[in-house]
C-alpha cells in the first residue's frame, strides 16, 4: 500500500476525567475511504478535531506525508490540504450558497485599484455545477443559505469541502440531516473525491452508509479502536459488534 497521506500515533485527549481520546492510531491512504463509527461519546468528533486542528491533544504524534506536524488551527489543516465538514453546520446564513461556496478564496479576476475584483460569473458558473452534481434541487444558486432547508444546507457545506480539499476531506456526519435522494447526491460526490485521490474520512451512524462507500471501517469504543475491517470482508454484525464491544477481537485490516 502507499505512505498514509495522514497518520496519528498514540493520541490522548482528556475531558477531566473523561478519556475522550485514549491512545489512538489512525492511517488513512491516498484515495482511501475510511468510515470512522462508534456508539454516542465514543470519541469520534474529537478525533475528527484532532485532525482538523480544532482542538490539540494531551498526548501523541500527527504525521502529515510521512513528516511529524502540529496543526495548530482549522486554517493551518486547510493550508496543508486537510478539509473537514462538522457535524454542527458551518455556513453563513445571509450569504448566499454560491458566497458560501467560496468563502474565504473568492475567485479573482480583473485586478481594480490595488484589490482583486471577484469574477462572479465564473464563481456562479462553479457554484452551479456543484450544487447540480449534488442533486438537491436548488433553483439557484443566489439564494440565501438561511431560507434553505437542513439537508440542502449540509449539501452546500459538503460541496465547499469537496471542492477545496486537497488531500483530505473529513465528513463528521454528513448525511444525518438527509434525505434519501440528498444522502444519495453525498455518496456519489465521496466516492468522486477519491477518484481525485483524495483520503476521506466519513463519520456515519448510517451503517449502511458506510458499507456503501469506504473501504476500511475504523471502530472507535470509548476513546480507543475498538477494531479495524475491510469493508468488502466485513458483515454488519461484526461492526455492531464492535460498537456495542460484544465482539472483542476483530480481523484486522
Ligand atoms: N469540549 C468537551 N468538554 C468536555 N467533554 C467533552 C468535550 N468534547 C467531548 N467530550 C466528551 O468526550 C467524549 C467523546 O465525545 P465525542 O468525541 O463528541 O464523541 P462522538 O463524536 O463519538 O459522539 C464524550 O464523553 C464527550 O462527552
Ligand atoms: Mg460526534
Amino acid at each position: 500500500m502507499t505512505e498514509p497521506v495522514l497518520s496519528l500515533r498514540g493520541i490522548l485527549k482528556h475531558y477531566g476525567p473523561v478519556h475522550a481520546l485514549d491512545g489512538v492510531d489512525f492511517d488513512l491512504h491516498p484515495a482511501e475511504i475510511v468510515g470512522l463509527v462508534g456508539d454516542n461519546g465514543a470519541g469520534k468528533s474529537t478525533l475528527v478535531k484532532v485532525m482538523s486542528g480544532a482542538i490539540e491533544p494531551d498526548a501523541g504524534t500527527i504525521l502529515f506525508e510521512g513528516k511529524p506536524i502540529t496543526i495548530r488551527s482549522p486554517l493551518e489543516a486547510r493550508e496543508i490540504g486537510i478539509e473537514t465538514v462538522y457535524q454542527d453546520l458551518a455556513v453563513i446564513p445571509w450569504l448566499d450558497v454560491e458566497a458560501n461556496l467560496f468563502l474565504g478564496r473568492e475567485i479573482t479576476g480583473a485586478r481594480w485599484w490595488n484589490r482583486w475584483l471577484l469574477d462572479k460569473p465564473a464563481m456562479r458558473r462553479e457554484a452551479a455545477s456543484h450544487i447540480a452534481s449534488l442533486r438537491v434541487g436548488l433553483k439557484s444558486v443566489r439564494q440565501p443559505v438561511g431560507l434553505l432547508s437542513g439537508g440542502q444546507r449540509q449539501s452546500v457545506a459538503v460541496a465547499r469541502a469537496i471542492s477545496w480539499g486537497r488531500k483530505v476531506v473529513i465528513m463528521d456526519e454528513p448525511t444525518a440531516a438527509l434525505g434519501v435522494r440528498e444522502s444519495e447526491g453525498v455518496l456519489d460526490l465521496i466516492r468522486r473525491v477519491k477518484e481525485r485521490g483524495l483520503a476521506v474520512v466519513l463519520i456515519s451512524h448510517n451503517i449502511p452508509h458506510v458499507f456503501e462507500v469506504t473501504d476500511r471501517i475504523f471502530v472507535l469504543r470509548q476513546g480507543r479502536e475498538a477494531g479495524t475491517l475491510i469493508t468488502k470482508k466485513a458483515h454488519v454484525s461484526e461492526v455492531v459488534g464492535l460498537i456495542t464491544g460484544v465482539h472483542v477481537a476483530a480481523a484486522v485490516a
